[in-house]
Formats: structure tokens, C-alpha cells, sequence
């Protein structure tokens, strides 16, 4: 689609958002391990395991999406090629169809590995949330040169390694125009500007699902925590009324 049609993915974790985001023509579906604060509770993503990503994979990929459905190899499951491609593979028994995992040439080896085992992966750079706890919090990347020259060279050796694109979070938009423009395979940005190939939201924060925090990158177009309030409101009244 690079070039001809820009990309607008979203996330889902279970079988009715997976079916909806696919009634709608979303092409690229991913199931995050952004699961682990928006479904899961858990104040990041390093607390997310295999286990549960299989057991979202699995719900997602109930609904058959004509969208590529990929999914989110989670903290801690990809520190060796051999880890790598086994997990890789347990989100493929799931349903996944490709593969996502945050890094660049540290996680190479892995990235040739899934790929040579015959598994798309897609890859992710910029502010890597699963290192969070590392960083000390969320922040844009690639506004200094250090970070620019990285995330260059980050991205032309997973392009190399086979990576089918690239999400880019939090990357500075000049330096994603610039990724966008020299890649031969589409970037993905969420909050990098809006001139990458494509864009990806975390679902519930597009549908305003999570009102207890705000992000800079994305307005909720929906209020539905708000709605989901009253609804229940006007219908445990309704019970407790007896009408
Ligand atoms: O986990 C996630 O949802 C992600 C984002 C890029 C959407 O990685």
C-alpha cells in the first residue's frame, strides 16, 4: 500500500472488536500488548506474558479478519533467536499472521530468525513502551542527532532483515518524514506526525474507553466510557424502579 494507500490500522483484543475493525475495512488489525493498561489493568506493557497474548490472539482471530492480523510479542519473550521464533510461532498457533516486536539491530538476530522461519514481521522503533520502566516515562525520540542517526540506522537494517513495516511511536515527525521517504516498506506512526505511510491507534483510546488518562497524541472521537455510564445508569434505575 505504500505509496497508493495510506494505512490506518487499529488494535484489537478480542473477537467483537476484531470483527467490527473488519467490517469496516481496517486493514492492518494488531492486537497490542497495549492489552496489558487497556484490557488488563496493569500500569504498562512489561507485565504482559505469552500466555496472555495467546489468549487474546485466539479471541481476535475468532472473528476471521480479512485484515492481516498481527500481534505483539511481549516483554522478556524474544531475548534469544531461539525464544524468539518459538514464541513467534505460539502467536502464529493462535492466529496471528505476522508478528511485532519493538527494537532495532539489538534484536536483529530475532528478526532475521522470525523472518527466516517464514513469519512477517512487522517492526517497531522509536519510544519502545516495553522499555518504559528503563527510560523513566514516555517521550519523543529522535530529536537529537544521537537518537536521529538510530533510528536511520535502526530502520534500514530491520527493512533489510525483511521487516513487511514499521510503527514508529513517538518519533520526532520530521525525522518519520524522512524514514518514510527513504524505506522501501510502509512506516506506521502513532504519534510521529501525519505524514507516515499509515497510522495506528490503541483502539480504546480512539473510542474514548479510557477517560482516566489523557494522551497528547490521540483525541477520542467517541465518549464511551461516558455513554457505557449512563446506559448503565438509566438501566440499573430501570431495575431498581421496577419499570
Ligand atoms: O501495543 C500496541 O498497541 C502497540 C501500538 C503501536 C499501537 O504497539
Amino acid at each position: 500500500m505504500k505509496r497508493r494507500e495510506k494505512i490506518a490500522a487499529l488494535t484489537a483484543y478480542d473477537f467483537p472488536m476484531a470483527r467490527l475493525l473488519d467490517e469496516v475495512g481496517i486493514p492492518l488489525i494488531l492486537v497490542g500488548d497495549s492489552l496489558g493498561m487497556v484490557v488488563l489493568g496493569y500500569p504498562d506493557t512489561t507485565c504482559v506474558t505469552m500466555n496472555d497474548m495467546v489468549h487474546h490472539v485466539s479471541a481476535a482471530a475468532r472473528a476471521k479478519p480479512r485484515a492481516l492480523l498481527a500481534a505483539d510479542l511481549p516483554y522478556h519473550s524474544y531475548q534469544t533467536v531461539e525464544s524468539a521464533v518459538a514464541n513467534a510461532k505460539r502467536l502464529i498457533d493462535a492466529g496471528a499472521e505476522a508478528v511485532k516486536a519493538e527494537g532495532g539491530r539489538e534484536i536483529l538476530p530475532q528478526v532475521q530468525a522470525i523472518v527466516s522461519s517464514g513469519i512477517p514481521f512487522l517492526g517497531h522503533l522509536g519510544m519502545l513502551p516495553q522499555h518504559v520502566l528503563e527510560e523513566g516515562g514516555y517521550r519523543v525520540k529522535g530529536k537529537n542527532d544521537p537518537e536521529h542517526q538510530a533510528l536511520l540506522a535502526d530502520s534500514d537494517a530491520l527493512a533489510q532483515a525483511g521487516a513487511f513495516a514499521i510503527v514508529l511511536e513517538l518519533v520526532a515527525p520530521a525525522v518519520a518524514v524522512e524514514l518514510t521517504q527513504r524505506l522501501p516498506v510502509p512506516t506506521i506512526g502513532i504519534g510521529a506526525g501525519p505524514d507516515c505511510d499509515g497510522q495506528i491507534l490503541v483502539t480504546p483510546d480512539l473510542l474514548g474507553m479510557l477517560p482516566w488518562y489523557s494522551l497528547k497524541h490521540v483525541k477520542p472521537k467517541l465518549n464511551a466510557a461516558e455513554q457505557m455510564r449512563s446506559v448503565v445508569q438509566q438501566w440499573k434505575q430501570s431495575v431498581v424502579n421496577g419499570s
